[in-house]
């Protein structure tokens, strides 16, 4: 008798145990760098491991003496392969833009030569095909829309991404090709060859 009680109590708390993991759970995480509670998004800490999905080089008005700005952008390599073979991103897919500092001068290779120096912020997209985070200005039109200062990964620094982002990418949606999914046009996919 002695030991089926001990068998009823292991069993129940074992089924509490369970109940506790389940709950606490929450919803399940489908990006890397997002809060599930509150949608904030944050700088994935690994990026520079990823992808390189492509490099857009920026020379101020008028001049011939190299690129002032590079912003490089990043993703999984999973959303290359994902996209190669659906044409669509992946749930879950996360684009970083790096802007980065300049010098150049001389080299071996020609005569004006820019490379890339500081680091100065970050645009995060992430994915989102179901539409999670209706509340939060972050989200919406399929992505999750952040800017960041060099020196805060973790805080982001833009608030409405209607107001922050949407404008600026609306180029991209007249550059898309028409049998790219909705959300995808916000993308400026013609500068990224590995995709194709
Ligand atoms: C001044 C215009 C402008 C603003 C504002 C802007 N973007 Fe962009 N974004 C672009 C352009 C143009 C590109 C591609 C070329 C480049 O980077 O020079 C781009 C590229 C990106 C990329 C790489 C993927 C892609 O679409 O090619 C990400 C990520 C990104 N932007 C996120 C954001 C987020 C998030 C915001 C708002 C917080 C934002 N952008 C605001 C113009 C802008």
């Amino acid at each position: 008798m002695k030991s089926l009680n001990g068998v009823k109590i292991l069993f129940s708390s074992a089924l509490v145990l369970l109940c506790v993991l389940l709950l606490g759970a929450g919803p399940k995480p489908f990006a890397p760098n997002v809060d599930m509670e509150t949608g904030a998004i944050r700088v994935p800490e690994d990026y520079t491991r990823w992808a390189t999905l492509g490099t857009w080089s920026h020379s101020r008005e008028g001049s011939s003496s190299g690129a002032h700005e590079f912003h490089v952008v990043y993703t999984q390599p999973e959303t290359i392969s994902y996209y190669k073979k659906h044409r669509r991103f992946p749930d879950g897919a996360v684009l970083v833009k790096e802007l980065l500092e300049t010098e150049t001068g001389a080299m071996t290779t020609g005569p004006v030569v820019s490379h890339a120096t500081r680091l100065k912020g970050w645009f995060v997209l992430v994915r989102d095909t179901e539409g999670r985070f209706q509340t939060s200005k972050l989200w919406g039109d399929g992505w999750g829309w952040s800017y960041f200062a060099a020196d805060s990964p973790k805080v982001t620094a833009s608030t409405d991404y209607e107001a922050d982002c949407v404008a600026c990418h609306l180029p991209a949606k007249q550059a898309a090709p028409a049998s790219a999914a909705e959300a995808d046009q916000w993308i400026y996919t013609f500068g990224y060859p590995v995709l194709k």
